[in-house]
């Protein structure tokens, strides 16, 4: 996978807006996530630098926190539940039809960064079961179909369009 360039200015300014807040730290690594995909290890420094702060902290913080990465993820991170409810709602089924929908395997993202594949333990929304979350939208009684239709709404060509 090749490697993403940063925006150093759109860095700059988030950490510019952010520095003034006294728990800035937090929602700037959030901000800069939303923005970049992930946070750029490039960036730990200067972040550190503008709160008074060690990169070493920072970086415990990224580390501590599973919502953080360092690597790249896709523009679009998609997070399938793995739970019993959705287990027994035929979950495996789903997760199986959006790897080959995708061509990713668990924790992969694309080629072009616009998807990252991930599972997790519950998504909280059993009655919807089976389920899985597009960054912050929840989506439930998936099917196949249902998972397509998604999918498309998400920039994905239906495998038969290509
Ligand atoms: S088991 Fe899937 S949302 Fe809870």
């Amino acid at each position: 996978m090749g490697k993403k360039t940063i925006d150093w200015e759109r860095l700059g300014s988030i950490i510019e807006e952010r520095k003034k807040e006294k728990w800035g730290l937090i929602p700037l690594l959030q901000e800069v996530q939303e923005e970049f995909g992930y946070i750029p290890p490039e960036g730990i420094k200067p972040i550190a630098e503008a709160l008074g702060l060690y990169p070493s902290q920072v970086q415990g913080v990224i580390t501590f926190y599973a919502g953080f990465a360092l690597e790249p993820k896709g523009k679009y991170v998609i997070r399938v539940c793995r739970g019993t409810a959705c287990h027994v709602k035929g979950g495996r089924s789903i997760f199986r039809y959006l790897k080959r929908e995708l061509g990713l395997e668990e924790g992969q993202t694309s080629e072009d960064y616009r998807f990252t594949l991930e599972t997790v333990a519950c998504l909280g929304a059993c009655f919807l079961a089976p389920t899985m979350m597009i960054n912050r939208t929840y989506y439930g009684k998936l099917s196949p179909p249902k998972v397509s239709s998604v999918l498309a709404q998400y920039g994905k060509e239906r495998m038969e369009d290509k």
